[in-house]
């Protein structure tokens, strides 16, 4: 049997719900398709930094290091700073392992409203390919004069033609495989330095597949046409911060965030790649046992194709599919009074009864 090794960090909020629901489903699809899972669980998250001062111990790195791949439901509690969860976890894990490829496919599953009207699922079924180890959220920068009339904050973006470059071959390469359609994000008119050459680098790596249709849009323009026209759009190709806002209005499009899946990838398969759903640990919600679990098994049906178990992976997005379409459980966020535990149940069952 084919086995592979995966690092589980649940974290915190409803990541604790909706990672051992993904979890069961991958491995009933598992065990229909001929593969196991060794999970190896680690408690790492803001609990761990409330009892310790770190979010992961110093050698968590090292830790994930040699695994086949990293489960991830969510990390952030509101007593907690949110910059102290982020760049505690998950961006250390994202640049180590150089995941500079953010992959968000966003659909309209048959029988989920959107909350546009005559809205098709054939007219929503794009993926946002977000830079995800630069750009926006960087380090650089800093305060001064804390607590005085002159305070000041300063925050540079950085912008490398080498990770430029490969945020845009990866997704030129993703839209060849689709419709060849590819739409960038911009933001050129306002921010001088690092957009243009943004722009620059798209138009270069459009060059070198000049079979794509490709446009470039400015991000405020791109996030009313995502709303007014989401059927114009195939693969879009967006900074960290742009891909990040855009993608959870496209989830939001589809019906909701708890629905929409992520995988930070590193291609070139040096380091293992992360997947986790893009929603947050919904300190809302948790502890009710209502949270969608979907985003976290469409995450883990992404993780599954990475591992080279296509089958299996397209065998879970099967599932989710006809469950919805046949009118099976949702939580509340699709307007429905299912549990997390029901929609797992619906979908592992699927597999047990294969
Ligand atoms: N990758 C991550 O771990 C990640 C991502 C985003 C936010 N966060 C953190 O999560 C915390 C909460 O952030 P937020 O409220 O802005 O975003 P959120 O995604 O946690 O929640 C936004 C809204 O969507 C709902 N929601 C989210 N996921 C759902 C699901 N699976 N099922 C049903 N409803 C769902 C929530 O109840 C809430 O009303 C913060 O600490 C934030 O920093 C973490």
């Amino acid at each position: 049997m084919r086995r592979h090794e995966i690092a589980v960090i649940p974290g915190d909020g409803i990541g604790r719900e909706v990672t051992p629901a993904a979890l069961e489903v991958l491995e009933a699809a598992g065990r229909a398709h001929g593969f196991a899972l060794d999970l190896t669980e680690h408690p790492w998250g803001c609990d761990y930094f409330v009892d310790t001062g770190r979010m992961m111990p110093v050698d968590a790195l090292d830790v994930l290091r040699g695994t086949d791949a990293i489960f991830l439901g969510a990390v952030g509690r509101p007593d907690v700073p949110d910059h102290i969860s982020l760049w505690g976890l998950l961006i250390p894990i994202r640049r180590t392992f150089r995941q500079y490829v953010n992959l968000r496919p966003i659909r309209l599953w048959p029988g989920i409203p959107s909350p546009l009207k005559d809205v098709t699922p054939e007219q929503v079924d794009m993926v946002i390919v977000r830079e995800n180890n630069e750009g926006e959220y960087s380090e650089i920068g800093g305060r001064l004069h804390h607590g005085t009339e002159d305070e000041l904050a300063v925050q540079e973006s950085l912008f490398t033609r080498k990770g430029t470059d490969r945020i845009m071959d990866f997704a030129c390469e993703l839209a060849a495989t689709r419709s060849g359609r590819i739409c960038s994000a911009t933001k050129s008119n306002g921010i001088i330095h690092t957009m243009p050459f943004w722009d620059e680098r798209f138009a270069h790596a459009t060059a070198r597949h000049p079979q794509l249709q490709s446009e470039q849009v400015l991000i405020d323009a791109l996030a009313a046409l995502v709303v007014l026209d989401p059927g114009r759009f195939d693969v879009i190709v967006a900074s960290n911060l742009f891909g990040d806002i855009l993608s959870d209005l496209a989830a939001a499009v589809a019906g909701s965030i708890g629905i929409a899946p992520s995988g930070n990838l590193n291609p070139e398969r040096e380091f293992p790649s992360m997947f986790e759903p893009i929603h947050g640990s919904a300190p809302d919600i948790a502890g009710q046992g209502i949270a969608n679990p979907i985003g976290a098994i469409w995450s883990g049906a992404q993780m599954l194709e990475h591992l080279g178990e296509a089958d299996a992976a397209a065998a879970v997005l099967d599932a989710i599919e006809q469950m919805l379409a046949e009118d099976g459980p949702r939580t509340r966020d699709l307007g429905g009074t299912a549990t997390t535990a029901d929609v797992t149940t619906a979908l592992a069952t699927r597999f047990r009864n294969a």
